[in-house]
């Protein structure tokens, strides 16, 4: 008995086990119930008593030792499974899963359109407030408290406060507070744009609604006059807009320009013959602009006398429309994706 525990511990030392099968044969043949070891254990019976407790010992040893060899090798089975699983071959040959990436908005595509167009001409972007004051939005713009101009801009007041009219609280309804903001820091020269979120006390239809986009410019500086405005907006709405567009301006008021003009361009959709969208006029209005006057200018703390400069204002949906044909203006705020899928790759 004692020769065949030798002769199986040999065995086991030097059983090959590689492989899941291998595995199961040494289960079978030195762990299970049916197994070799099981085998001698019931021999046992017929040792003689004195013999019995060695020869146990023995045994036991042997049985450990399969045990072990067991546990080992199945541990290491099972990692080689799991790393081959987690490696599957790559087939290169497939097609991509499709991509479902998000577009651009229309009204972000023209207002990066608008910058990308006055950067180019030596224009910045500046930014400011969409709560402002009274005198930011108004005061400074030459609007008297009262005075009828401020029907233009039918405004939401966020707060009525007791130290006067100008603190007074407000949706900015234009982003001229922003010209006026950096008039009052910065030296001239001052060439930027504002484009930027405004608000007015609308109902929401299809042609107007209470909270809009404008993007406006100033430049400021020494001997600008009325053709360096006329120069560059030209300039903007050729880059803008189809080779061919005309442009008119036409005399306008602004409390805070004089003299004043509104931009018309020539109909995008009808092509200047007639159509809805330009009332059968064959223009449209894109801007409005003038010669920052000069009170406003001293308002800031510059000097007019030795500064001059244009401002201009337009709405960046209405530019939008034109270039788009969007015809109702709440589309821009539904997030229909039927509508927004179809500024894809613009
Ligand atoms: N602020 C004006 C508006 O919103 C537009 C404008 C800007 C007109 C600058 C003239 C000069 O209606």
């Amino acid at each position: 008995m004692l020769d065949k525990v030798k002769e199986l511990d040999q065995e086991i030392k030097q059983f090959d086990i590689n492989t899941p099968e291998q595995l199961e044969l040494f289960r079978m043949k030195f762990i299970s119930r049916k197994g070799v070891i099981t085998e001698l254990f019931e021999g046992l019976k017929s040792v003689p008593q004195a013999d019995r407790r060695t020869v146990g010992q023995e045994l036991n040893g042997l049985k450990n030792l399969a045990q072990e060899r067991f546990e080992t090798f199945s541990q290491l089975i099972d990692e080689q499974r799991t790393t081959a699983n987690s490696a599957p071959p790559v087939d290169l040959t497939l097609p991509t899963i499709p991509n479902l990436t998000g577009t651009q908005h229309p009204l972000s595509l023209v207002r990066q359109r608008i910058i990308q167009i006055f950067e180019r001409i030596g224009f910045n972007v500046a930014d400011g407030p969409e709560i402002e004051s009274d005198w930011y939005n108004f005061g400074a713009l030459n609007f008297p408290d009262n005075h009828p101009a401020r029907d233009m801009q039918d405004t939401f007041f966020v707060e009525k406060t007791s130290e006067g009219a100008s603190s007074d609280m407000l949706l900015r309804t234009h982003t001229s507070n922003v010209q006026i903001r950096l008039m009052e820091r910065q030296k001239p020269p001052i060439r930027s744009i504002m484009p930027g979120r405004v608000y007015r006390n609308e109902t929401i239809s299809a042609r107007a609604h209470c909270m809009f986009h404008q993007v406006e410019g100033i430049y400021i500086d020494r001997n600008v006059g009325f053709k360096d405005l006329k120069d560059t907006l030209y300039h903007f709405v050729k880059e803008m807009f189809e080779p061919g567009t005309q442009i008119r301006f036409r005399p306008s008021y602004f409390p805070f320009t004089e003299p004043s003009a509104e931009i018309d361009i020539s109909c995008q959709i009808c092509g200047g013959k007639g159509c809805n969208i330009c009332k059968h006029s064959g223009w449209v209005e894109i801007a409005g602009s003038g010669m920052v006057d000069p009170q406003v200018i001293a308002n800031c703390g510059i000097d007019p006398e030795e500064y001059t400069g244009f401002a201009f204002g337009m709405g960046i949906e209405r530019i939008t429309q034109l270039k788009y044909v969007v015809n109702d203006l709440r589309l821009y705020t539904e997030n229909d994706v039927r509508f927004l899928r179809q500024f894809e790759g613009l």
